[in-house]
């Protein structure tokens, strides 16, 4: 399979440093609200990346549910590939593209659990269907024998919690929380040359600059 003819060129527009806020998660704000704004489908979908203690990496997609006191909030089960690579090290990546809007945020830093007030809070906000998911699939990413044991799970769970508001948040299951320590905004040009605006940490100050593309 060849696929070396497949290329867009990028010509929506550009970002100067003078246009974004000197805090990032401001830009950040600004740059989410727009895309939802735009109608953008999953528009909080980022792809996560994480390592375990040997540098094996590991990303996936998850949906970035709120970002308070600075820290960028997902949900998840605490038994799955990721959990398990974040108890090793906590340094993850996140990366939010909206190909609609030729742009690209990336993100990393340190991750840990959220209280497990978030985690409950959060967990009450769920479709029913949603809660049931999570008891059903207690050991996520592990190996399951069939489609069937799933439905039967379900259906299991579905008795035993039969009413929305009494579905109890599962203890495997809960929040995490990124701090990131850089945050690179992206817009797509003409020519390969890129707008790439980076913030990154220094003490307490975030400093923004303009990186090659
Ligand atoms: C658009 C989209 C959103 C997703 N959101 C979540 C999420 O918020 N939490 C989650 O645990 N899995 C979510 N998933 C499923 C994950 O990508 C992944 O399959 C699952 O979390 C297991 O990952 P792991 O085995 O790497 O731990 C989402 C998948 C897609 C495609």
């Amino acid at each position: 399979m060849n696929l070396s003819e497949l290329r867009e060129n990028y010509t929506q527009g550009g970002i100067n440093k003078a246009d974004v806020s000197p805090n990032p998660f401001e830009q950040l704000a600004a740059w989410l609200q727009l895309a939802r704004d735009q109608k953008i489908k999953d528009s909080n979908a980022m792809i996560v990346g994480t390592a375990n203690k040997k540098g094996v990496v590991t990303s996936r997609t998850l949906l970035l549910k709120g970002i308070v006191d600075e820290k960028l909030q997902f949900f998840t089960n605490y038994n799955s590939q990721k959990a398990r690579d974040l108890a090793e090290n906590p340094h993850a990546s996140m990366t939010i593209l909206w190909k609609e809007l030729e742009r690209q945020i990336c993100i990393h830093g340190t991750v840990q659990k959220t209280s497990r007030e978030i985690s409950e809070e959060y967990f009450k906000t769920r479709p029913y269907d949603s809660k049931i998911g999570a008891w059903v699939s207690e050991n996520q990413s592990t190996r399951i024998a069939k489609r069937a044991d799933l439905e039967s799970r379900k259906m299991e769970f579905e008795a035993r919690f039969p009413n929305k508001d009494e579905v109890p948040c599962p203890g495997f299951w809960g929040g995490y929380e990124l701090t990131p320590s850089h945050i690179e905004f992206w817009q797509g040009r003409e020519g390969r040359l890129h707008d790439r605006l980076s913030y990154h940490l220094d003490g307490n100050n975030w400093i923004l600059e303009r990186l090659s593309p």
